[in-house]
């Protein structure tokens, strides 16, 4: 019972330390110098430890206040919110995304999907889902060139109240009114819940 009070919220920001991330393209048929590629990864990895430390700690808030029911407002309310601002003060698009989502507004992209089925795959072979390296490429299509970078989010017993198999009555309700489309329900601790992913013009 309330184990998300006990828990703390990991949002996998083991994931970035010591890792330059996976090179998925040639990027070096951007022309990108290897130092602008190091300031592209340098500068999502900053994005997203801001974007997961404010969202742990706003929903950890939440959780602390008023359990999650609470909380699901607060994440309804915020987590796009606070997209928005840390997109604007990094000069990057960022956010969340899954292959079973909650959000309508977060279905991955083409790129994006192959990058979750790959993390999916390694996981699938034994790599723990906080243990995934983060994945980048440069894009180019009709629309220009593009910086993409994503980087897997596990799920912690924290998160299962409200993503996990065993819901209370009143969450499920709760996420029923707000997501009727719900996906993003099944998971258990150390599955790939999604991932942070960043795009960036060039
Ligand atoms: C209090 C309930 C609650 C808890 C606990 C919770 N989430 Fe969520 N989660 C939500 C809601 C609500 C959304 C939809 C937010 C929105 O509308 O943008 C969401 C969305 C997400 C998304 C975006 C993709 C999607 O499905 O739309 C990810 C990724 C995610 N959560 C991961 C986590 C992880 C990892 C944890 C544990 C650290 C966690 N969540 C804990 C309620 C919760």
């Amino acid at each position: 019972m309330k184990n998300w009070k006990l828990a703390p919220i990991a949002l996998g920001l083991a994931a970035f330390v010591g890792t330059s991330g996976y090179a998925l393209g040639d990027d070096d048929a951007t022309k990108m110098t290897d130092e602008e590629l190091q300031d592209q990864i340098a500068q999502s990895r900053a994005a997203i430890e801001q974007f997961a430390s404010t969202l742990q700690s706003e929903l950890m808030a939440a959780m602390e206040e008023g359990g999650p029911i609470q909380a699901i407002e607060v994440c309804n309310e915020r987590a796009p919110e606070i997209e928005q601002r840390i997109s604007a003060e990094f000069g990057r698009d960022i956010g969340r995304t899954s292959l079973k989502i909650r959000n309508p507004e977060n279905s991955p992209d083409e790129w994006e999907r192959i990058q979750l089925e790959h993390f999916e795959s390694l996981r699938a072979d034994g790599t723990p889902a906080d243990q995934l390296d983060p994945r980048h490429e440069v894009v180019e299509d009709e629309d220009g060139a593009r910086f993409r970078f994503m980087a897997a989010i596990p799920t912690g017993g924290a998160c299962l109240a409200c993503h996990g198999t065993d819901i209370s009555s009143d969450v499920k309700h709760a996420l029923e009114r707000l997501y009727p489309d719900d996906e993003a329900t099944g998971f258990s601790e150390g599955d790939v819940r999604g991932a942070f992913t960043i795009t960036h013009e060039m």
